[in-house]
């Protein structure tokens, strides 16, 4: 494992490397050992209004460098971070605890959405239109907005930083980024190599601290026309209440309650894999994690108990062990979170089949462990098959057919991804229409999207808005309407019909 020692670390502002105003810190430390990885400035209002000005000035040259230029600078973050996968993946088993391949694949999507994005630098297409006149030519264009706030979890700490800060800058946006509080150290390794690609002073800007303090402060400062957020429902709220005054552009994406259906006619050996990898790969972590599983009643008892050798079998330890299924959760205030959803599962009478503690010994106490688990009989009215756990739990419902099961995976305020496995392509098409979901998958779990495909869900999973693939384009640009009249009269539209 590499290891950087545990250095101070700095914002980065205007193209320097400054401590925070006020000189306080805040340590970011390992879920899986408690070992100190890094110090950071705990940074205020100055240290945001400082970061926006920069940011501010850096605009005005940066919207009008070519496009393609632009794109080719995301081109070389996309190479520096292929070239340092390794090195930045260990960081992450290390500061926020996923297993090591999947800190890989976190990577891999930053590096696939570099280029993906690189490449918007030669299109950011708009159209052109015929126009109802004579002589005028009609085209909409998309344009910068300005100063972008970015705000990150820690659950994607390079892959989501690149779904925000990649399709700024390409659109010709600067940015404000506060990285999560419990991983700083991989937000400071993102912006490094970015400056490493050639990103000028003062296009990208990084203040490290609270969301209630410099998230808060980016949400309200005048000079910040647009915020993009992931994270919890409450936080989305507060962001939309702060940003309402100032009548921002603010795009969302909250949480997820993500039901896999599993039909009488699936193929219950690849179901029971794909529950297991979205319900418990990155410890059940990931907006998109199954923490529903909506069986038929003629496989539940299959899925049931296949579905619990499976989690009995999974070995808990730190993400960088090659042996290692499920690392640590995030802190300890997620581990009593989690807990407490055992109790409230038991209490509203659901079975807990197997989990439902924190695991330790075996080199386990030092960090923030907890074992897979799995509820049976869950009605689906319950707060375990309503709310967003975020932790490896998952909740069997079992329902007579598909039209219940749709109504069950519906029947929740999120809609972010949902999966159907069937061998039925009747079935299928029917879960397609009808999963009121951003995202649905037939015959695969609830996680892995890709990034050239539009990433965020309906309901209170956002407002509306979409990261990745073309639809990022729309969250980061203006579009401007723009008519030429080469006639060299006045003439009017609406007015002039018989031209
Ligand atoms: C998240 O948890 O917010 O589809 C992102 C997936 C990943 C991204 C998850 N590609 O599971």
């Amino acid at each position: 494992m590499a290891v950087t020692g545990a250095r101070t670390f700095r914002n980065f502002v205007g193209g320097e490397w400054v401590d925070a105003a006020a000189g306080q810190t805040f340590e970011s430390r390992s879920p899986a050992t408690g070992e100190l990885v890094g110090v950071f400035p705990k940074s205020g209002a100055d240290d945001v209004d400082r970061a926006v000005d920069a940011a501010y000035s850096a605009f005005e040259e940066w919207r009008l460098v070519p496009a393609p230029r632009r794109g080719e600078i995301l081109f070389r973050f996309g190479q520096l971070l292929a070239d340092h996968k390794e090195d930045v993946s260990q960081l992450m088993t290390r500061e926020m605890g996923k297993v090591i391949a999947e800190a890989r694949g976190d990577v891999q999507e930053a590096i696939d959405m570099s280029f993906y994005m690189a490449g918007e630098g030669r299109r950011l297409f708009g159209q052109t239109t015929p126009s109802e006149l004579r002589d005028k030519f009609n085209m909409s264009v998309r344009m910068p907005i300005g100063v972008v706030g970015v705000i990150t979890p820690w659950n994607f700490p390079i892959a989501i930083p690149s779904w925000k800060i990649l399709p700024a800058l390409v659109c010709g946006n600067t940015v404000v980024f506060k990285p999560a509080n419990d991983t700083p150290l991989l937000g400071e390794r993102f912006v490094e190599l970015l400056v490493e690609a050639g990103v000028p002073a003062g296009v990208v800007n990084v203040v490290h601290g609270y969301g209630s303090d410099v998230g808060d402060r980016m949400v309200r400062h005048p000079g910040v026309p647009i915020v993009t957020l992931t994270g919890s429902r409450e936080t989305g709220v507060a962001v939309l209440k702060a940003a309402a005054e100032g009548l921002k552009r603010v795009h969302l994406e909250l949480g997820g309650k993500n039901a896999i259906i599993v039909m009488e006619d699936a193929d219950v050996d690849l179901a029971v894999e794909g529950i297991v990898w979205s319900a418990f790969g990155t410890s059940g972590q990931r907006c998109t994690a199954a923490s529903r599983v909506i069986a038929h009643e003629r496989v539940y008892d299959e899925v049931q108990s296949r579905l619990v050798e499976a989690a009995e079998r999974m070995r808990l330890g730190p993400g960088w062990e090659p042996d290692t299924d499920v690392g640590p959760v995030i802190n300890r205030r997620a581990l009593e979170k989690i807990h407490s959803y055992t109790e409230i599962g038991r209490d509203e009478g659901a079975r807990l089949l197997t989990g439902g503690e924190v695991a330790s010994g075996n080199g386990l106490s030092d960090g923030f462990f907890y074992r897979p688990t799995i509820f049976g009989d869950v009605e689906a009215g319950m707060r375990i098959a309503q709310e967003e756990i975020f932790g490896p739990t998952t909740a069997l419902i079992r329902v007579r057919d598909l039209d219940e099961a749709i109504r069950v995976a519906n029947g929740v305020p999120y809609g972010l991804s949902s999966s159907i496995f069937t061998r039925d392509v009747n079935r299928a098409f029917r879960a397609m229409r009808d999963l009121d979901t951003g995202i649905t998958y037939v015959n695969a779990g609830t996680i892995g999207a890709e990034v050239h495909l539009p990433f965020g869900g309906t309901k209170e999973t956002g407002n509306g808005h979409r990261e990745a693939g073309q639809a990022a384009l729309d969250v980061f640009t203006e579009w401007k309407s723009i008519y030429v009249d080469y006639s060299g009269r006045l003439q009017k539209a609406q007015i002039d019909t018989a031209t």
